[in-house]
This record gives C-alpha cells, sequence and structure tokens, in this order.
C-alpha cells in the first residue's frame, strides 16, 4: 500500500501544478496554445526551440526577425496565415517582457512640491 504521506503530495502536486505554469510541450519547450504546432512546424528546423523561446518581443519584433531570417539565413516565405499565426502566438506567448517597476518620472512630471520654502 503506497505511504499516506506520498499520497497526500500526489493529491498537491496534481491540484497545484497546473495553476503556476502554462502546459509546455516536452519536446521542445513550447508554450502549448493556438498555434504552436505550427511554430514547431516552421521554426526548429535550422536551431533550437530555446532560441525562440528565450526570446520576447511585439508582433514587430518578431515580423522584423522573421524577415531578417528569410533574407540571410534561408527561411522560406510562409504564406499568410501561416505567419499571422505565428506572430500572433508569439507576440501572446512570448511578448514584450514588461519591467516589474516602471521607470522613474521625469523632474518635469512631478507634481509640484507643495513644502517647498517660498522665496521671500
Ligand atoms: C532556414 C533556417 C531557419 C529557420 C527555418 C528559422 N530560423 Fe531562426 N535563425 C536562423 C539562423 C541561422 C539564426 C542565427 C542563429 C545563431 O545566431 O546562432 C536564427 C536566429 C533566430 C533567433 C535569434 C535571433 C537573435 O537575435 O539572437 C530567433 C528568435 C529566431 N531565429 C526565431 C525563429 C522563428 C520564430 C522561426 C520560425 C518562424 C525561425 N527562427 C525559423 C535560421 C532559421
Amino acid at each position: 500500500m503506497a505511504h499516506p504521506l506520498a499520497l497526500s503530495l500526489l493529491v498537491l502536486g496534481l491540484s497545484v501544478t497546473p495553476v503556476l505554469a502554462a502546459e509546455q510541450d516536452p519536446n521542445t519547450g513550447f508554450i502549448i496554445a493556438p498555434g504552436w504546432e505550427t511554430v514547431r512546424n516552421n521554426c526548429i528546423a535550422c536551431h533550437s526551440a530555446a532560441l525562440v523561446t528565450q526570446n520576447s518581443g511585439s508582433r514587430a519584433h518578431w515580423l522584423s526577425m522573421i524577415r531578417w531570417m528569410q533574407d540571410t539565413q534561408g527561411l522560406w516565405v510562409l504564406d499568410n496565415n501561416t505567419e499571422n499565426t505565428i506572430l500572433k502566438y508569439l507576440s501572446s506567448y512570448y511578448g514584450p517582457k514588461e519591467d516589474a517597476r516602471r521607470p522613474a518620472l521625469r523632474i518635469d512630471q512631478l507634481p509640484e512640491n507643495p513644502y517647498r520654502q517660498s522665496k521671500s
């Protein structure tokens, strides 16, 4: 019979894991979401999937990367539908990274200091 602790860990693991991480394809690491197979079919022939998944950016960023590979690295022409699927997937799941903290405001963007000494 299974150890009761093992059983409770199993139950805990099953209930907690899906909340923690998006499901990933075990072979490529791609997040499993609409379009991921199209990306797998077109984007790992020349380099590992990790080169894709460690990158991130807007749709425009991904498009420029695709154009660069087409112009210089022998990436084939993608039909509109395929290209859109790829761009939508990448910009959604590997989109621009947001800073945890916004940049500091410039001095001219700050409210007037109510405690400033009046010049006399
Ligand atoms: C025909 C070959 C080929 C295919 C197919 C291909 N790539 Fe690339 N890709 C390259 C080459 C070559 C590099 C440069 C590799 C290096 O720097 O080591 C590269 C680099 C990259 C990089 C890293 C760029 C950087 O700034 O470091 C990303 C991201 C990338 N590819 C994404 C993709 C995506 C997304 C697809 C699918 C649409 C794709 N690749 C399909 C050839 C290809």
